[in-house]
């Protein structure tokens, strides 16, 4: 968590005044544990809040203009609250503005401007959903600077619309909703078509989630992303030769998708919506050993979506992979998969709390021999959803 003392230092710094009047909130990144590439086909996922992620400082303005500066970035400006116009010389500064947009169309007028001051935890471009948790805790924080409600379920949705509409990248709910509605010490099982969702205790016991930041950048992974979008939409299309009413891979168990999946013409979209059909399954399978606490299977399940992501689905890539068989050969690893898009980004292990020091060493240095690349870890602990935080020791 970020040190709030030094922050609201910075705050004043860059808008001047006192701490009077500066409240924080904070909305954390994700790690999505299986149930991948899921989200858009409206299956189900299984991701978990981190402890880290964007911590937003805000404060009333008496005009309409809004302040945008981060730790993180050189840029930084004031623009007006209305109207809010996509500019990609403005760089993150899309994504605040982006939540600006949407909860105008949803009718909220800013009476006036606000201070905002970012301050970034997460590795941009790693696949932990910085721009989510920049999405999540500005709307959060207008919305309660507004007196409005902030009910997150809603407020995921409307990040998601942002993202789609005002940034163009075509992600699923999967990102906002586990940013905004994590809890500690929970993973959240959410059904995507509908949004029901159950915070699921992640008891680990002895074992540890190991985040494997592969360091490369998931360059091209809009334009793949979007591209196995359609891929889905393909099949769904092919398969209502025999069910026309269905609009969604997810509305498929197994055994229908292995009766039908002749009618999916092309082998490539065929083996997309089999890894979809097969990894719903697997996230409920994994609630099903879970439950009886056999961490053995659910780290069976997870390497099995990971080879399906990188057999079928083809979203690993060469880092990926290097790091994941790195990964298999320590003693005292459960399971290891990619997590989130793909291309680059992280993956995640489940590691006996014995082995940390031992997996760190040989996955970071056989990744090394294999890619020329260093890598991070991050041993995970799972936090909260977005919430208010209080600053304390600032004199105010
Ligand atoms: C990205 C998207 C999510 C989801 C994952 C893949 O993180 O933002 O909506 O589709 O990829 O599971």
């Amino acid at each position: 968590m970020a040190d709030l003392k030094k922050l609201t230092q910075q705050f004043i710094d860059i808008y001047g005044g006192t701490a009077e009047g500066i409240r924080a909130f904070h909305a954390p990144g994700r790690v999505n544990l299986i149930g991948e590439h899921t989200d858009y086909n409206g299956g189900y996922v299984f991701p978990a809040a981190l402890t880290f992620g964007t911590t937003l400082l805000a404060r009333e303005r008496s005009d309409n203009q809004l302040g945008l500066a981060s730790t993180n970035f050189e840029l930084r400006k004031h623009i007006a609250v209305s109207p809010i116009v996509y500019d990609e010389a403005d760089d993150w500064m899309n994504y605040p503005k982006g939540i600006v947009n949407v909860l105008q169309q949803r009718g909220l007028t800013l009476e006036h401007g606000y201070d905002l001051l970012y301050h970034g935890e997460i590795p941009n471009g790693a696949g932990l959903s910085s721009s989510a948790s920049i999405e999540v805790v500005t709307a959060y924080a207008l919305l309660k600077l507004a007196g409005q409600s902030t009910n997150t379920v809603e407020i995921a949705k409307l990040a998601q619309k942002s993202e789609n509409e005002f940034n163009g990248v075509q992600c699923g709910i999967m990102d906002q909703f586990a940013v905004a509605n994590g809890l500690k010490d929970h993973a959240i099982l959410l059904m995507c078509d509908t949004l029901e969702f159950e915070r699921v205790p992640f008891n680990s016991g002895q074992y540890k989630l190991i985040i494997g930041n592969t360091n490369k950048r998931r360059g091209l992974v809009d334009s793949k992303y979007n591209e196995r979008r359609s891929e889905c939409e393909q099949a769904v299309k092919d398969l209502q030769a025999a069910f026309p009413e269905r609009t969604l891979l997810g509305q498929y168990s197994v055994d229908e998708f292995n009766a039908n999946a002749h009618l999916i013409q092309s082998d490539i979209v065929r083996a997309r919506a089999r890894h979809v059909v097969e990894e719903i399954d697997r996230v409920v399978q994994s609630m099903a050993v879970l439950k009886k606490n056999d961490l053995a299977a659910f780290g069976q399940l997870m390497n099995a979506s990971h080879d399906s992501l990188r057999d079928l689905y083809e979203v690993t890539g060469a880092e990926l992979d290097a790091m994941v068989d790195a990964a298999r050969t320590v003693p005292g690893v459960l399971g290891s998969r990619m997590t989130g898009a793909g291309f680059g980004g992280c993956t995640v292990s489940l590691v006996h709390e014995d082995s940390v020091e031992q997996f760190q060493a040989e996955v970071g240095r056989k990744y090394k021999e294999a890619t020329g690349l260093d890598a991070d870890f991050y041993v995970c602990t799972i936090g909260n959803g977005v919430e208010e935080i209080k600053i304390i020791g600032v004199d105010l």
